[in-house]
């Protein structure tokens, strides 16, 4: 079932997760239905509070970027990717700038500065327990979507000029002013369709 987005000024988007206890049906329902909105929404990552959940659980499907793989020499891992209860263990030294985007910030796009790679411990959709390094796009995406579940947004990174500079911009978001062309949920005004 394809879910609405939840947008920036909804307050479970600032909420720390839960770990996920064990695995359930319902799990295994909300971990497809995440997928599914992902997908329809066109994004690459997508976090368990973005649909108005508690749960510390993201999905990832990087396939749209497989070329840039290939090019770098590197194997892209099957997709689409579950993390349940993730724990960065470790994060490189050297930083990479990347710009970044959220779906529920529709149309702000600004470079941020990140860790270049990092070691996540995590639970795969099957419960079982995975401790993988990654590092490029995956590792970008990663922890854009890890912050997610500790309530951090990315324009959480930007400098105060910068969110000075976006900020009418993300007042209309906050009001449920976008041009997003999926399902939104904005705090006063609840669901908004394209
Ligand atoms: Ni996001």
């Amino acid at each position: 079932m394809i879910l609405p987005i939840y947008l920036l000024g909804t307050d479970v988007l600032r909420e720390i997760a839960l770990d996920v206890e064990k695995d359930s049906p319902e799990i295994q329902q909300l971990i497809d239905d995440m997928i599914e909105t992902m997908h329809a929404a066109k994004g690459i990552g997508l976090a368990a509070p973005q649909i108005g959940r508690t749960e510390r659980l993201f999905v990832v499907d990087v396939s749209p970027m497989e070329e840039d793989f290939v090019e770098a020499g590197m194997e892209l891992p099957g997709q689409p990717m579950v993390f349940l209860n993730a724990e960065i263990v470790d994060e490189s030294e050297d930083d990479s700038e990347f710009e970044e985007g959220c779906l529920s910030i529709p149309d702000i796009h600004e470079v941020v500065v990140r860790p270049e790679a990092l070691t996540l411990r995590y639970l795969d959709r099957s419960f079982t327990p995975r401790e993988e390094r990654f590092e490029g796009m995956l590792a970008r995406v990663i922890q854009h979507e890890y912050d997610h579940v500790d309530g951090v947004l990315f324009i959480d990174h930007l400098s105060s000029f910068k969110r000075r500079l976006l900020k009418r911009r993300l007042q209309d978001i906050r009001e449920g002013r976008t041009e997003a062309d999926y399902n939104v949920f904005a705090k006063d005004k609840g669901v908004i369709k394209p």
